[in-house]
């Protein structure tokens, strides 16, 4: 899995608790996982449709970095299935796991849509894309 987005955690992210507030890491989670689909199936019309049960493992304080990991588990033909993890960036300990988060590909009448998509797309392989015009 890789892990691409960090995160320094805030006042203003935090709850009653002074911890990190569940609400906020779903957020960053929710557009992590969002622009990780709309990466790999090469189309901007992407909604979530299905967030499986979130468990949150350990609490995160003020200060803490804390990084972002997600990867396709697998791809259907409107579909992509992804799973999420979160971390302490220099403890590596686990602050949340998702198992399931499904995105759907939306055509422009906001119908699922086919994506021909079968297997995770790298940085590198997308850029050897653009240099042959694909
Ligand atoms: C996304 C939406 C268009 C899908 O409509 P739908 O009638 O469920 O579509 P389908 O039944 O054709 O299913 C589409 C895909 O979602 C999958 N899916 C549907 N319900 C699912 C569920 N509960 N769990 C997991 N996957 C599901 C289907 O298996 C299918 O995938 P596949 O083509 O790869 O096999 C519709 O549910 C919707 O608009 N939901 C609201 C989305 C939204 O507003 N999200 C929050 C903001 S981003």
């Amino acid at each position: 899995m890789n892990f691409h987005t960090r995160k320094w955690v805030k006042p203003e992210d935090l709850n009653p608790n002074g911890t990190l507030f569940g609400g906020s890491l779903l957020r960053w989670i929710d557009e992590e996982a969002a622009i990780y689909a709309i990466v790999q199936l090469g189309n901007q019309r992407v909604v979530t449709k299905y967030i499986s049960e979130i468990n949150f493992v350990s609490a995160s304080r003020q200060g803490d970095i804390i990084e972002l990991g997600i990867t396709a588990t697998e791809f259907g033909r409107t579909s992509i299935t992804l799973t999420c993890e979160v971390r302490n960036k220099i403890t590596r300990k686990s602050i949340l796991t998702v198992e399931k988060m499904v995105f759907v590909n939306l055509g422009e009448d906001g119908l699922p849509m086919p994506h021909g998509r079968t297997e995770i797309r790298y940085v590198k392989d997308q850029f050897k894309d653009d240099e042959i015009g694909g």
